[in-house]
């Protein structure tokens, strides 16, 4: 999201349950923050309609919670999913990403309307 904003002048909302990820990701934020919002609060509790492209690094059971409101976004809307897929659900593509911790990372875009496998 970070680099959405510093790119292409995309803004952001940043959602996560944890206190201590929001610090962090403020504090990667840096001079970019006015252009990302932060919220404390479950995604499963987010209203995401407005969103062009939903950004996530969940897991499995909560992205499977997540379909139905995911099914609500905008049609051609992008989900980008970050090592765990939409169970159920066929990606448009995917693709794995080398990251600089040495780590291979999985990527799952979609595309709504979303396909069931
Ligand atoms: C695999 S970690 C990814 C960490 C982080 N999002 C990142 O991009 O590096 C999963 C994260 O999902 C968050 N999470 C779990 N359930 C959530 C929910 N219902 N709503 C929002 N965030 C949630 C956890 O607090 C944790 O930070």
């Amino acid at each position: 999201m970070i680099t959405a904003v510093r790119r292409y002048g995309a803004r952001g909302l940043g959602i996560d349950v944890g206190r201590e990820r929001l610090e962090w990701a403020r504090r990667r934020a840096g001079p970019d923050l006015d252009h990302i919002v932060f919220r404390r609060q479950s995604v499963l509790r987010t209203d995401l309609r407005q969103a062009d492209v939903v950004l996530m690094y969940l897991v499995a059971r909560i992205n499977f919670k997540l379909i139905p409101r995911l099914a609500k976004l905008k049609r051609g809307a992008r989900i980008v999913s970050h090592n765990f897929e939409l169970p159920g659900m066929a990606p448009d593509k995917t693709t794995r990403l080398m990251c600089s911790d040495g780590h291979s990372h999985q990527i799952f875009v979609y595309r709504t309307p979303l396909v069931s496998v």
